[in-house]
């Protein structure tokens, strides 16, 4: 990464693989797997951006949130290179890096960066779901979290009980594309009016009984009108999947969206808004998102599709901008991790 912007090189060691049979991340086989990769990541990324270790003038490493064994990884990893070389060391927030990844590339010269803000933020990964107002890219305020289910880890769990592969985002994005989200009557958690947090637990619970049908012990709140018990479920065959997936996909993205025009409301002089995190890459979420900025005269900031999912990257780019908040100069910086989850990824200047 050059100037905070440029990346000379980015790679991602995907764990997807390790952790399928179990749908979900297992802890202690992604600190293992973070072990093994993390000096091949290393070398790959220096390599594919044509440097070595004497070229580098930073180095920046994610150090929280996450599972404490992969950050314990990365950044023993990335102390060790900052010391031995000399260079800064700077550990940032992964939640607040992927706020970065919509100011990566070349869509974002430093003139429209400075033009960006203050912006409205919304993180939607597999482990968080958060509103920020921003002023800069370092001086973010929370204005709303989630109070259960972060939005990714909703898609994975829904995709988990109708059978779909791990991890469940892309592959209920796609099967949605054929499915009627009329077709499945699913709540929109609002939290009361003027509430900037999200829920996604109870939108998960009703796809279930939607998939399977009501358990006996939530039949009588579920009765209809003339007291009867709701009906059974279609037999769940490959439309119904696909039904389901699009009705689940419509109402978590509409809670997001909700909440956001909620929060630039309540603050209007922002400029843009910013998105980052895995679901990013969604589809549905990113034309609704283009529709709202478009309506309401505001910049969206996307990132690219390569930089949605976990990356060092953003890590890097984040790096930059604490390391020239607080005073510093330099042109380059090289990440050694990121991951709170399921990947390792390498950044190089
Ligand atoms: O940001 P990320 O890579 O990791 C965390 O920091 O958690 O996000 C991973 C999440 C997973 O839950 C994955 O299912 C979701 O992003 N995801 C998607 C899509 N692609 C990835 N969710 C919905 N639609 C997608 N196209
Ligand atoms: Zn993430």
């Amino acid at each position: 990464m050059t100037d905070g912007r440029c990346v000379r090189s980015s790679v991602i060691a995907s764990q997807h693989e390790l952790h399928a049979e179990y749908d979900g991340v297992v802890p202690e086989i992604a600190g293992r797997a973070h072990a093994e990769r993390i000096l091949p990541v290393v070398q790959a990324a220096l390599r594919e951006s044509g440097l070595g270790l004497d070229d580098l003038s930073a180095i920046a490493v994610a150090h929280r949130p996450g599972l404490i064994g992969s950050l314990l990884v990365g950044v023993g990893a990335a102390k060790s290179l900052a010391w031995t070389l000399g260079l800064p060391l700077v550990a940032v927030d992964h939640v607040h890096a992927h706020l970065y990844a919509g100011l990566l590339g070349d869509g974002t010269s430093a003139g429209v960066a400075a033009e960006v803000f203050p912006a409205v933020g919304l993180v939607v990964s597999g482990g968080h779901t958060s509103l920020y107002l921003l002023q800069s890219p370092t001086q973010l305020t929370l204005l709303g979290a989630t109070i259960d289910d972060a939005v990714g880890e909703a898609y994975d769990k829904v995709a988990s009980m109708l059978g779909l592969p791990f991890p469940g985002g892309p592959e209920v994005d796609r099967l949605a594309q054929a499915g009627d989200p009329a077709s499945v009557a699913l709540p929109i958690s609002s939290l009361g009016r003027d509430s900037l947090d999200f829920s996604f637990s109870g939108l998960k619970t009703a796809v279930k009984y939607a998939a399977f049908g009501v358990p006996r012990v939530a039949r009588r709140k579920a009765r209809t009108g003339n007291g009867e018990d709701p009906a059974p479920p279609p037999p769940l065959d490959g439309c119904r999947v696909a039904d389901l997936c699009a009705g689940f996909q419509a109402a978590a993205v509409e809670t997001l969206v909700v909440k956001l025009t909620r929060a630039l409301d309540l603050n209007r002089g922002c400029r843009t808004i910013l998105v980052g995190g895995g679901v990013s890459a969604n589809s549905l979420l990113r034309s609704r998102l283009g529709a709202l900025a478009a309506g309401r005269g505001v910049r969206l900031l996307l990132p690219a599709m390569g930089v949605c999912l976990d990356n060092a990257a953003m890590i890097a780019g984040y790096g930059h901008a604490v390391l020239e908040a607080r005073g510093w100069r330099g042109d380059a910086l090289w990440l050694c991790a990121s991951p709170s989850t399921q990947h390792l990824a390498g950044a190089p200047a």
